[in-house]
């Protein structure tokens, strides 16, 4: 079960919820450290999350403003959760999940270079449409705009990515960007 940190800071409820969720046979449960009120703003309260994990005996899935390796080894640290979920962290980086797994292991870990994200940026786009179709190319302009990140010439990019309407015009897009 997933659920926040509360409805407002006046109905900060995750440790009752967490606990009832508990008794009710929840297997695991993972905790968002924002209220719905916030939505994105400001920083995932992690003291709650922490909090959670020392109410409950099932498995606690941290999650909030995880963004690197150092982000996740600092939530474990912090919560003692036994699991952490990333979600925007991820967007355009899939890779996090390798560099998360060798920060939790204690393993160095190389960034990928402009050459490797555009290959998993094409990557994600052929499969994408083999999945969806043609449609896809449009859903997949925002996740080429994440890929791009850091790109040089990021921002022209980005702009030809809103336009392109199939998988060649995109692909070409990506293919040039390595030029
Ligand atoms: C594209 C996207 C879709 C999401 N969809 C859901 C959803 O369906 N249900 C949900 O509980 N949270 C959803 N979330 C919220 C995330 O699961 C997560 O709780 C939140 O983004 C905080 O984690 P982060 O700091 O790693 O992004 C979504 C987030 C993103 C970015």
């Amino acid at each position: 079960m997933k659920f926040r940190k509360g409805f407002d800071e006046s109905h900060v409820n995750a440790l009752e919820f967490g606990r009832v969720a508990e008794n009710s046979g929840a297997a695991m449960v993972t905790i968002h450290g924002r209220t719905r009120a916030q939505m994105y703003s400001g920083r995932a309260d992690w003291d709650i999350i922490g909090e959670v994990k020392a109410a409950l005996s099932i498995p606690v899935i941290g999650n909030g403003d995880v963004f690197t390796g150092a982000d996740a080894l600092a939530l474990r640290a912090h919560t003692g959760c036994d699991g952490i979920m990333v979600a925007r962290g991820a967007q355009g980086n899939p890779f996090i999940f390798a560099e998360i797994k060798a920060a939790l292991a204690g393993e160095a870990y190389t960034q990928p270079g402009e050459a490797q994200r555009l290959a998993m940026a094409r990557l994600h786009l052929q499969r994408a449409v083999a999945h969806k179709g043609q449609s896809a190319v449009i859903e997949m302009r925002k996740h080429v705009a994440w890929y791009l990140k850091g790109v040089r010439g990021a921002a022209t990019l980005r702009a030809k990515a809103n336009e392109a309407a199939t998988l060649e015009e995109m692909l070409a897009l990506l293919e040039r960007a390595e030029d």
